[in-house]
């Protein structure tokens, strides 16, 4: 190999892992200068920002206080506080919102992964157009997955299109053209760019050594010219007198004129404008979000970054014949949660029903309207069944993917899977959501009742049957409670605790075989309504000992700690308010498998992600899909929930097989987040167990000690996997193609020396057409494969497909899984924007405001979608608290014209209304009422002299500033 090659092989290999380090933009997650912003800061930022407005606006319709301040120190925290309207009677719980706002700033940090060798995602090169495009075709996507409800998916989405939007503030000269607002035209594409400098116009003269505060050309900036820094890491060519981004990276910035202007951290070439940048970059991620809350209204925005309380309620039930009384169990417990927690905060965000039979399963029901949920849950019957067993998984399936992260899944069926092969499919997807999956098991063991009295066959569940669903309830946290159909109404308690606000797990462990045992665990002083589950065979016994030394043992159902309830293999130990805080234990006597869950209800909790290092310059992370490689390291990103004042003091991996503990060493990155690292993690399952200290708790002398557990399980695998798709929405009627790569490793490096075949598949959970490798063969330890997925023509916009690919080896004893969410965006020809034309503004309102109540005024306006567009899909109201009339006319064109009527008191002068087309272009139209300068109020038709400064005359048209229209490459 030449000197040449060699360099590129290390380069490429330089790209292959280091590219977060490499591409140069604000950096993806940390900075570990201590100083500068990262996406992950700005993006936070504008989100707890723009929450927080729309939840003053909201309070402010309503006539209730807002008191929180606005400004860059807010926290998840103190806005979910501020918007919730109860919030005296719950315990708060910001996991929801956590985990979405870590969502979208992760989708956001792999456009440095995914898209580091595409200029437009950058605003590399002055890729202008093309960086807009990507913003403007992604905003419409997020619209269209918000309209259909998903999302997750569309978080997804906007958190990618943030990243682009925010990197042109560091890669171009916007603020050094002394600009302090964002540039609209950005996410305006009927919007012409204006001022780019052409590309012939020089733009940058040489850096002074070091220096390049001044590399800037002076007619440029004179001129106010936008120009961005061209990057490349291969080669040195660019436009002669063309601006380089700069950085070691960067081989253009090394040729004339040399140095660059980007500003991705304050060590970066214009780093002294670093902040600046990123302070607009917070206020264009807030006018992206003010567009797409002006789209979708603000119930569904709030929706949108995961401001809820309260999870979903979600069930997924076998309608077999014998399944009749379950159901009507699940019927009555769904009602009794719906009609207790019905319009308090803690209702259930959403509910899902899955019905599921032999042969089918589906269609999943999705609704925020509790009684449209109850009608579909009375619908249910049983009916039918033989001797086959039912889709199961194929049921859980849909409802894993369809409820938003960390949901609590209720399933009820008496027979086995008969699609068990699912469930790889179904632990990777309840790895990746961090849904808890609990099964409600009856009659196992017992035969399954029958219709028909003629058939000798038993429909039993074995024990190996039921393993299944013990294997997915504990790699989820669930539990699989087995239980009588009489004794059914005892055990569904478990769902009612579920529903209850902020719970958290404080132990949970799983012993499979059993053994006796004594586990701890520390109660703080901000849990409520403790409750331990014990599941496991009749005769096992334990004692539970609290810190000051009391005990309870398993056969006192009442006793000094608590009371105890008996359903199946269940029982529930509901303990006593007076909790003493301090360390607890419990003692378990089995050889049966058991497993023992203790929660409680606290504003304090956790979320976690697994995060991939990426070395490079400064070293940075991204949110790894799949699971960390046995022997390997593993890192996770943990972000502490309900409380400004705590501190981790330990985290561990546990393993209860073992035992096992890893410990982790941790560093803190701010605002409750903390970096943990694992070094050389065996294989295994594992647990993660939080430790900490609150200092703002009740006891204020010392600290308070606590502990939470995570309840989704991390395994290890030796197998690695990538799959990345280039694109994150699919067109209907196209299909994408996913190349899939698979490693052998050991002590997580691939190892060269293995050869074989595995076994890579995918699943889909909407059944379009895909296509896997099936069986690839290991070479040197790696294996390449492509995945397809077609969607249909006939797809809707905004609906989402989650792909699952897994890799197994030969023995299929080790597994490993890649999980895709991609959209379904059919291209939006549509840019034209509402338009909107005042026909008239009568009265003059009296100047003087205490006559103002005994007036009225009047607007009226046209608004029309144009000839060709798609049509008026809303108009509201988004300031003015009169009355709006809407009625329809055809235009002299042909054109549908929505008129508007407002009329209102004149102590409200000012109209502001949004009009959003069906594809969510947004206009919005402004009125004023005029004002007489003289007292008394002056009534005179048509007016049209406009005095004490008014804005409006008649038929003047108005000022019409128009959100965004969507504009498809
Ligand atoms: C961002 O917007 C806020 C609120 O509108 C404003 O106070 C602030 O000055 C803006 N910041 C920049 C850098 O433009
Ligand atoms: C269980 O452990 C606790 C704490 O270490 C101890 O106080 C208790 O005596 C143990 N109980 C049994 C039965 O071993
Ligand atoms: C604890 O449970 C009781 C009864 O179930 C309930 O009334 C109370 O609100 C719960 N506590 C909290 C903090 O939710």
């Amino acid at each position: 190999m030449d000197g040449r090659r060699t360099l590129r092989a290390r380069l490429l290999l330089a790209v292959v892992f280091c590219l977060p380090g490499l591409i140069q933009s604000f950096q993806p997650l940390f900075v570990f200068d201590g100083n500068s912003n990262t996406h992950r800061d700005i993006t936070r930022m504008a989100i707890l920002r723009k929450t927080a407005e729309v939840c003053r606006d909201i309070a402010e319709s309503e006539g209730r206080e807002f008191t929180l301040t606005i400004d860059n120190s807010l926290s998840a925290d103190k806005v979910q506080k501020a918007c919730s309207s109860d919030s005296s009677s719950s315990l708060l719980s910001t996991v929801i919102f956590q985990t979405s706002i870590a969502t979208m700033y992760f989708s956001n940090a792999i456009v440095d992964v995914v898209f580091a060798l595409s200029e437009e995602h950058h605003f590399d090169d002055e890729t202008f157009e093309g960086g807009r495009d990507i913003i403007t075709s992604g905003v419409s996507a997020v619209k269209a997955s918000v309209k259909r409800e998903n999302f997750l998916a569309g978080r997804w989405t906007l958190g990618g299109v943030c990243h682009t939007l925010q990197d042109f503030y560091s890669h171009s000269n916007w603020v050094e053209l002394n600009n302090k607002d964002p540039y609209s035209a950005l996410i305006k594409p009927d919007e012409p760019l204006e001022n780019l400098a052409g590309l012939t116009t020089p733009t940058c003269r040489n850096c002074t050594g070091d220096n390049c505060a001044d590399n800037l050309l002076p007619d440029l900036l004179q001129q106010g010219l936008i120009t961005s820094g061209y990057f490349n890491m291969f080669s040195r060519a660019k436009p002669a007198g063309k601006c380089s981004h700069g950085g070691f990276f960067d081989r253009t910035s090394r040729r004339d004129p040399v140095g660059g202007i980007s500003k991705d951290d304050v060590g970066a070439s214009h780093g002294s404008l670093h902040h600046q940048a990123a302070n607009v970059a917070v206020n264009a991620t807030i006018e992206l979000l003010e567009d797409i809350r002006a789209a979708v209204g603000n119930i569904n925005f709030l929706r949108l970054m995961g401001l809820s309380q309260s999870s979903v309620l979600c069930f997924v039930i076998d309608t077999t014949g014998s399944m009749s009384d379950d159901i009507a169990e699940a019927k009555r417990v769904s009602f009794e949660i719906i009609d207790r927690k019905r319009g308090t905060s803690q209702e259930p965000s959403a509910y899902i029903l899955v019905p599921f039979n032999d042969p089918g399963f589906g269609p999943l029901m999705m609704t925020t309207d509790a009684d449209m949920f109850k009608e579909s849950i009375s619908k249910l019957s049983a009916s039918g069944g033989g001797d086959i067993p039912e889709l199961c998984l194929s049921g859980l399936q849909l409802a894993l993917t369809a409820a938003p992260p960390s949901s609590e899944i209720f399933v009820f069926t008496d027979a086995p899977a008969k699609d068990a092969d699912l469930k790889s499919t179904i632990t990777a997807l309840i790895e990746s959501s961090k849904s808890v999956v609990t099964f409600m098991l009856t009659d196992v063991l017992a035969s399954r009742r029958r219709r028909g009295l003629h058939s000798l066959f038993s429909r039993a569940m074995s024990q190996a049957d039921a393993q299944l669903y013990r294997d997915l309830a504990q790699a989820s946290g669930g539990q699989a409670i087995e239980v009588t159909k009489a004794d059914l109404s005892a055990a569904t308690s478990v769902i009612v605790d579920s529903s209850a606000s902020a719970v958290v797990t404080l132990f949970q462990v799983v012993m499979n075989p059993g053994r006796n045992e004594n586990f701890t665990f520390t109660v703080d002083g901000s849990l409520k309504n403790l409750t331990a589950y014990i599941t496991g065979d009749p005769s096992l016994s334990f004692t539970l000992t609290s810190s000051t030394g009391v005990s309870q043992s398993s056969s006192e159902s009442s006793g000094s700690l608590g009371s105890m309830t008996t359903a199946g293999n269940l029982r529930r130990l509901s303990l006593n308010a007076d909790n003493q805080t301090g360390s607890w234990s419990i003692n378990v006597n089995s050889d049966k498998p058991y497993s023992v869950k203790v929660t409680g209800q606290s504003s304090v909790s956790f979320i976690f992600n697994l995060v991939d290092s990426h070395e490079g310059r400064h070293g940075d992370f991204s949110l790894k899909e799949g699971r960390p490689l046995s022997g390997g390291n593993a890192s996770i990103l943990i972000t502490v929930t309900g409380s400004d004042t705590v501190n981790v003091t330990e985290v561990t991996l546990f393993d209860s097989s073992g035992p096992t503990v890893v410990n982790g060493s941790l560093q803190s990155m701010g605002s409750g987040n903390f970096l943990v690292t694992f070094t050389e993690v065996p294989a295994g399952n594992f647990v993660l167990l939080l430790k900490g200290e609150d200092s703002s708790s009740t006891s204020r002398s010392t600290p308070s000690v606590f502990q939470r557990q995570a309840s989704t399980q991390i395994k290890t695998s030796g197998i690695s996997i990538s799959a990345q798709t280039n694109t994150t929405s699919v067109e209907p009627g196209t299909t994408v193609s996913i190349p899939v790569t698979v490693a052998a490793t050991a002590n997580g490096v691939v190892n060269d020396s293995v050869t074989g075949t595995f076994t890579v598949q995918a699943n889909n959970d909407r059944s379009y057409d895909s296509t896997s490798p099936g069986s690839v063969s290991i070479e040197a330890g790696k294996a390449n494969g492509t995945v397809t997925l077609t969607v249909p023509a006939n797809a809707a916009s905004g609906t989402d497909v989650t792909l699952t690919i897994e890799a197994r080896n030969e023995a299929a004893t080790d597994v490993n899984y890649a999980v895709l969410r991609l959209s379904v965006a059919a291209k939006v020809t549509d840019v034209t924007r509402p338009a909107c034309h005042e026909v008239s503004t009568s009265t003059v309102c009296p100047s003087s405001s205490s006559l103002c109540a005994s007036f009225q005024w009047n607007f009226i306006a046209n608004i029309s979608d144009g000839i060709n567009g798609t049509g008026i899909e809303s108009v509201t109201l988004r300031q003015g608290n009169g009355t709006l009339n809407t009625s329809t006319a055809v235009g002299a064109g042909g054109e549908n014209i929505t008129v508007v009527h407002y009329s209102a008191s004149c102590c409200s002068q000012t109209v502001e209304l949004t009009a959003v087309d069906k594809v969510g272009n947004v206009g919005t139209c402004v009125g004023q009422a005029r004002q007489s300068t003289t007292p008394a109020p002056v009534t005179t038709a048509g007016n049209t002299t406009s005095a004490g400064g008014s804005i409006c005359s008649v038929q003047h048209t108005l000022w019409l500033s128009v959100v965004v229209s969507v504009l498809w490459r």
